[in-house]
């Protein structure tokens, strides 16, 4: 571990952004020196909580003090990831940002740009690629414990009453960008790559739904203009397929509902969550000596908050973080392709 100094972090919006501000403290490497939200209550509330010696109700006011941050998490609504984080990089302060990334690929490709002219670090928070049940997943597969992957089947499905924040910003396009398919299922497309090697993504053809969340919005007398419901068939580059579902109210059975199933040229496996909550188990099944055998791969404790240290140890040390704004700028792109595919009835071309 190179030097003892402390990281200098910022951590803007204090939803989820309490969970990044918790982890950062808990952290040895790091301290937070400033926090900001626009709700004042809270604001005082969570700085005084934390004993964090600089709160602002203004993003500008924070990046513009001398506080000489060496990072801020940005874990604000969708439509303000963009533009916060380029005025971050731009000030000179790596950046960890809440997926999904941006509104859209574009917003993405700026972000990534702004990184690459500051020469700062843009990691995205795709947390459960921090989560050990995954990351021993990923070591197995690197292995080649079931060959040359060239099927793989993601879900996430919550079901009725699982939209986040009901009556909030996540149902409105323009500032969310869209429904489960940006919110949720971009944390399970970008598992998927991650788990594939990420491939690119060629073709996409895909359907949305809209009928229970509207129905139920009209009811309340809320905005919602996202969908609830999204399926998409992506043939990638390496020629394996990608087929994802995610939804947020439909009338399906279980409150959380994760999956994913892998099939590779020497055996498969399928990852669940338990218990419709954040753990998961998984199954391997191969084969030895012609014999089919099956595997469990047991359960760890899903711990929050290894994405913050490892932002940390990647400004300290100067290393590239492992969920980088690449992959988030390429699972952008295919939700934009999602979207466009499901809009006008067709499949969708993605540029090389
Ligand atoms: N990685 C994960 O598993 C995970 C989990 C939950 C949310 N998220 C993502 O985190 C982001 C935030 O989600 P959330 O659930 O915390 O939302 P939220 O609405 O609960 O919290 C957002 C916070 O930002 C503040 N805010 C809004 N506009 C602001 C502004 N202009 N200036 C300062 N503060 C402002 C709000 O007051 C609020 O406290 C979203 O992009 C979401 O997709 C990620």
């Amino acid at each position: 571990m190179a030097g003892k100094r402390k990281a200098r972090i910022g951590v803007i919006g204090l939803g989820i952004g309490k969970h990044h501000l918790r982890n950062y403290a808990a952290y040895e490497r790091s301290e937070v020196v400033a926090v900001c939200d626009i709700n004042e209550t809270l604001l005082k509330k969570v700085a005084k909580e934390y004993n964090v010696p600089y709160a602002y109700t203004s993003i500008d006011e924070m990046l513009d003090a001398p506080l000489e941050l060496d990072g801020v998490s940005v874990a604000l609504p969708n439509y303000l990831h963009a533009p916060v984080t380029i005025k971050a990089l731009n000030k000179g302060i790596h950046v960890l940002c809440e997926k999904p990334m941006a509104m859209n690929a574009q917003e993405a490709e700026e972000m990534l740009k702004a990184a690459k002219k500051n020469d700062r670090k843009l990691m995205i928070d795709f947390s459960y690629r921090f989560i050990d049940h995954c990351i021993a997943l990923k070591k197995i597969i690197d292995k080649g414990a079931i060959g040359k992957i060239y099927y793989c089947r993601t879900v996430w499905h919550r079901r009725r009453g699982g939209i986040p924040k009901f009556g909030s910003w996540f149902g409105v396009k323009s500032l969310s960008g869209g429904g489960p398919l940006i919110n949720l299922g971009v944390h399970r497309l970008d598992l998927a790559l991650w788990f594939m090697g990420y491939p690119r993504a060629v073709t996409v053809s895909a359907s949305t739904y809209d009928y229970v969340g509207k129905k139920l919005a009209a009811e309340a007398g809320v905005k919602y203009d996202v969908e609830d419901l999204a399926v998409a068939f992506i043939r990638l580059d390496n020629g394996a397929t990608l087929i994802l579902e995610t939804s947020w109210d439909g009338y399906s059975e279980k409150k959380e509902d994760m999956v994913t199933q892998i099939l590779g040229t020497k055996g498969g496996i399928i990852q669940r969550n338990f218990n419709e909550g954040y753990n998961f188990e998984a199954k391997m099944f191969t084969e030895e000596n012609g014999i089919l055998k099956d595997s469990l791969i047991l359960a760890t404790k899903h711990k929050i908050g290894t994405a913050m240290a490892h932002f940390v140890d990647c400004i300290l040390d100067d290393k590239t973080p492992v969920a980088t704004g690449e992959h988030g700028l390429e699972c952008m792109k295919i939700i934009d392709a999602i979207y466009l595919s499901a809009e006008q009835q067709k499949e969708i071309a993605l540029e090389p």
